[in-house]
């Protein structure tokens, strides 16, 4: 019988056990020093590290054909670890507004340490070299984006970042690696939210950070030194997400065609942003840089005011009106009352998004069963006499949820 209770007789469980341990007992103090001269893969402490994440760290370094991954506490944590460990005072981020609202928070606590910050629109990218300094240490880009799904050439913007030697950060969260390798592309980093398709069950909160030995080694150094080790249950959840991770991926592309292409000739859709669509600013580009299909999100206008776009989204009955994405259930949202909540108003509208912009991650549910959904909440639309109109918390007070983007330079 083997010494090891989670081996008894060798029969290993199908599953990577969730180890829960915040120490470990040393077996020696020759282990000891092992582990601490990095001789050996050893657990001592569970901000170090943690068997039942790093199992998973594996996994996701496989998808992204990375040599290693770091999985951390949620995407912001990631792409924050991403920014302490490469950026200091006098360095300069050249970052898209094409990214998740949040960063926003964040470049004012980087302001805050003396990092200089250039904002760009995605629909610029091509003028990137304008902007490019000699102190220019970081490009961070989203391809697709969010939430307008603006495409990027990231094998283009690799070239801009050599001319300074600045690293390419890559968030991979809308396209996820079944359709699209962002280190294949010339990407040095590549950060997920893995709340979203990774896990894809609306039940986790982690972040994964893929790239080479090295960079791992100096995103480990930042995630020991502050904190953000993921605990082992949300670790087992993502690994059970891992198992069907390209079957829902492959069925939420399908489903986010089938309803762009619906709604592309529909009479209250003025716009729809899905870089499937021949029609669409990013579809030659996403063409050659993503397989398998072009991702699970798409954006759209309805109708002519937030006010329609609210009504619309009231008479949905199978669509889940919520934020996130890459879940196995159909989420609506706006992002200018939700995930833009974090910029002040003025800002959210800057690089394309409008008041009446709705952002939809497919699920895996039957297409049919969405595109009736749709219909129905679109026709609906046509008749009903428009909501009482509410003022939104966040255009009316800086108090409360809307204080988000409250500036933090103090
Ligand atoms: C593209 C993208 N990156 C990062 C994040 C942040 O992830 P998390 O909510 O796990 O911190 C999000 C959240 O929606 C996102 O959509």
């Amino acid at each position: 019988m083997s010494n090891d209770p989670l081996t008894p007789y060798g029969n290993k469980p199908m599953v990577t056990p969730i180890v829960n341990a915040v120490n470990y007992e040393y077996s020696s103090f020759e282990v000891l020093r092992q582990i601490t001269d990095g001789e050996i893969d050893g657990y001592t402490y569970h901000r170090d590290d943690n068997p039942t994440v790093r199992a998973v760290e594996k996994k996701i370094a496989a998808l992204e054909e990375a040599e290693d991954c770091i999985i951390c506490t949620s995407g912001m944590a990631a792409c924050t670890m991403v920014y302490l460990t490469y950026l200091g005072a006098g360095d300069h981020l050249i970052i898209f507004h094409d990214v998740y609202g949040a960063h926003y928070k964040v470049s004012l606590i980087l302001e805050r340490l003396g990092i200089d910050i250039t904002w760009l629109d995605a629909r610029e990218g091509h003028k990137i070299a304008e902007h490019i300094r000699p102190n220019t240490k970081m490009i961070f880009c989203e391809s697709p984006s969010n939430p307008l799904c603006k495409v990027l050439d990231i094998a283009e913007l690799r070239k801009e970042a050599d001319k300074v030697n600045a690293l390419l950060v890559v968030d991979n969260t809308f396209a996820t690696p079944y359709h699209q390798k962002p280190l294949s592309l010339g990407a040095d980093i590549v950060v997920h939210s893995a709340t979203k398709g990774l896990g894809g069950h609306n039940d986790l909160m982690a972040g994964a950070i893929a790239g080479s030995k090295n960079h791992y080694d100096n995103l480990w150094f930042t995630r020991q030194a502050i904190g953000t080790t993921l605990d082992a249950y949300s670790g087992s959840l993502l690994e059970r997400g891992l198992k069907t991770f390209e079957l829902r991926a492959e069925k939420m592309a399908a489903n986010a065609m089938a309803i762009a292409k619906y709604l592309s000739s529909h009479p209250e859709i003025s716009s729809v942003y899905y870089p499937g669509l021949k029609k669409d600013a990013g579809y030659s580009i996403a063409s050659r840089q993503m397989h398998n299909g072009f991702g699970g999100v798409l954006a759209f206008d309805v109708g002519k005011s937030q006010e329609d776009a609210k009504i619309f989204i009231s008479e949905l009955k199978v669509i889940c009106h919520a934020v996130s994405l890459g879940a196995t259930e159909s989420l609506i949202c706006i992002p200018y009352l939700t995930t833009l909540l974090y910029m002040p108003p003025e800002r959210r509208t800057v690089f394309g998004v409008r008041p009446n912009t709705v952002r939809l991650s497919a699920g895996i549910e039957k297409t049919e069963i969405l595109l009736e959904d749709l219909e129905q909440a679109l026709n609906r639309l046509k008749t009903k006499p428009a909501l009482q109109t509410r003022i939104d918390v966040a255009q009316k007070s800086p108090k409360g949820r809307g204080s988000n983007y409250a500036d933090l330079r103090i």
